[in-house]
């Protein structure tokens, strides 16, 4: 097998769409995310080898578990740093619970993530690690302050990550690329992680609204041409919006 991917929150949406691409493309996939049910219906989709492994990106324990599974493989070369929340509300009416779960699993989570794989990458000689951000880090709206600061901080952590390690490879260390990619509205679960029933329904309404919002798929071709660009060749930050979407 030529490459061996860990993709986090692949029981659904984005992440779903990414493991099934990969899966067709080859590779190994190590699924993670906390509902094994949705990660069973993900494996059902994907041909080769895939390992199912339910977890929460939170857990160092869970994640460290994930990548010794992947070992079985062949050990990572290729992570999918997808997992998110989006429990989005005015600030005046959120709770810190909410700040808190948005940071701790979309920034504490993907760093966790990328703090389990990279000694392995390194350890490998190779590796490349794809963020999914998203087009709120970089024009946050009403309600979304900390969901888009969250998502800026991820912008922030690839760009410095990727910097790092093309610091490293001028002193003899391995070729490791970061790619993050940030979409517009993609029609996915991510509505329902919104807690506050009046800002969940506006929110549907949005992406209702649309005429054709991204699809998962959509995101997945992205990820795909990052994955795939030749070894020397970085792509390093990338947006896709549905064509209609103004901001
Ligand atoms: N949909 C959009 O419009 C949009 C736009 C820009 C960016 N994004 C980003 O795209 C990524 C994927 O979201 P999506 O739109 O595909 O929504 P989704 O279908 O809700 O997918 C999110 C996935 O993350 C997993 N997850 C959540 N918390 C987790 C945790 N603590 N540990 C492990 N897994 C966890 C969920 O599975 P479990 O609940 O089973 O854990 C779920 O499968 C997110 O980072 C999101 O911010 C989405």
């Amino acid at each position: 097998m030529d490459h061996v991917a860990i993709v986090t929150g692949a029981g659904s949406g984005i992440g779903r769409a990414v493991a099934v691409r990969l899966a067709a493309a080859g590779t190994g996939v190590v699924i993670f995310g906390r509902r094994r049910a949705s990660l069973e219906a993900t494996a059902a989709m994907m041909e080769g080898e895939v390992i199912i492994h339910p977890g929460d990106v939170r857990s160092a324990e869970d994640l460290n578990s994930a990548i010794t599974a992947a070992d079985s493989l062949g050990g990572v070369s290729i992570l999918v740093n997808n997992a998110g929340i989006m429990p989005i509300a005015p600030m005046v009416t959120s709770s810190i619970d909410d700040w808190r779960d948005t940071l701790e699993v979309n920034v504490l989570g993907a760093l966790q993530t990328i703090h389990s794989v990279l000694p392995g990458m390194r350890e490998r000689g190779r590796g490349h690690i794809v963020n999914i951000s998203s087009v709120a880090g970089r024009n946050p709206f009403p309600g979304a302050a900390v969901y888009s600061a969250s998502k800026s901080a991820l912008d922030a952590i690839g760009a410095g990550l990727r910097a790092e390690l093309a610091a490293d490879m001028k002193r003899g260390g391995p070729p490791i690329r970061v790619t993050t990619i940030a979409p517009g509205a993609v029609t996915t679960e991510l509505v329902q992680s919104i807690r506050d029933g009046d800002v969940r329904a506006g929110t549907a309404a949005y992406y209702d609204a649309m005429d054709a919002p991204l699809t998962p798929a959509d995101v997945a071709d992205v990820v795909m041409y990052a994955i795939e660009a030749p070894p020397h060749v970085c792509i390093c930050d990338l947006e896709i919006r549905p064509t209609e979407m103004i901001r």
